[in-house]
């Protein structure tokens, strides 16, 4: 898939692997629309692209903006060809000692935010998309999809539906519209606001916004980055030691 010229939202565009992204995209030649919260830091990274990025605020843990932002994009953006679903947020909850009964609505929000809005963004996108001549869909999970770790049982869960959502997705995108690329990015842990403070090794967010870019160029469907890409041989062939290394991760 040719970048150049495209234009591709991008969520989560203020932080992390997301404004890595946006950075990379910016510099192939792509028309960027960054979605995000903060609207400042949005405006400012509009200042720094001379017209190739537009700031599009919206919280997609609020339903209701989502629907009405897809129609609104549609109509400002008909030329909108590639959507990466990127944005996440990952709350550690433990079920036993009744902290995530407590928390039971930043559990509800992690849902909405990480698995709701993907489907959603999905939903609204997807018959626009498969109306240009290309498009892609990438969706951002994590080798916490594939084995997950105790800390974060609800982030694990929303992240293992995106992976399963996206697969069902390229099937629908192989039979009905072929040239709607559907890919799924699996990333490893990187290092970013959501990982601050825990884990060593970490990939850093250019590396993973590089790795994600380069998958979607060559076409692939699952892009493992990084040290993502031991994770299915390692289940396949040490499973029981495969989820023990991500257990506690
Ligand atoms: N970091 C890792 O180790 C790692 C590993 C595997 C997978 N991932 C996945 O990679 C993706 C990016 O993660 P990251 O590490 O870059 O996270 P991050 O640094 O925490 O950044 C998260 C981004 O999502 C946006 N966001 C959060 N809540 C939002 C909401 N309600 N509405 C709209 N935007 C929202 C944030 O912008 P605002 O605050 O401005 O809204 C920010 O731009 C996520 O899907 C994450 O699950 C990360």
């Amino acid at each position: 898939m040719d970048l150049r010229n495209a234009t591709v939202l991008v969520t989560g565009a203020t932080r992390g692997v997301g404004a890595a992204l946006t950075r990379r995209l910016l510099a192939e030649g792509a028309h960027v629309i960054a979605l995000a919260r903060d609207a400042d830091r949005l405006a400012e990274a509009a200042r720094d692209a001379a017209g190739r990025l537009t700031p599009w605020p919206l919280d997609l843990g609020r339903r209701e903006d989502v629907d009405a932002a897809v129609a609104t994009l549609l109509s400002r953006h008909p030329e909108l060809s590639v959507v990466i679903n990127n944005a996440g947020v990952q709350v550690a909850s433990d079920f036993v000692r009744g902290e995530a009964a407590a928390r039971l609505g930043d559990l509800r929000a992690e849902m909405t935010i990480n698995l709701e809005a993907v489907v959603a963004l999905c939903a609204g996108l997807l018959p626009h998309l498969a109306s240009r001549p290309r498009a892609a869909i990438v969706n951002v999970t994590s080798g916490l999809a594939l084995a997950p770790k105790r800390s974060a049982p609800v982030y694990c869960a929303t992240k293992a539906g995106v992976r399963a959502f996206t697969r069902a997705l390229r099937y629908q995108c192989e039979d009905a519209a072929p040239h709607v690329h559907v890919a799924e990015a699996v990333l490893p842990l990187v290092d970013t606001d959501m990982t601050r403070g825990r884990g060593a090794g970490k990939l850093s967010p250019d590396a993973a916004a590089f790795g994600l870019l380069e998958g979607l160029k060559a076409g692939r469907g699952e892009i493992y980055v990084g040290k993502a890409a031991a994770l299915p041989p390692l289940l396949r062939l040490a499973p029981g030691l495969g989820y023990r290394l991500l257990r506690d991760d």
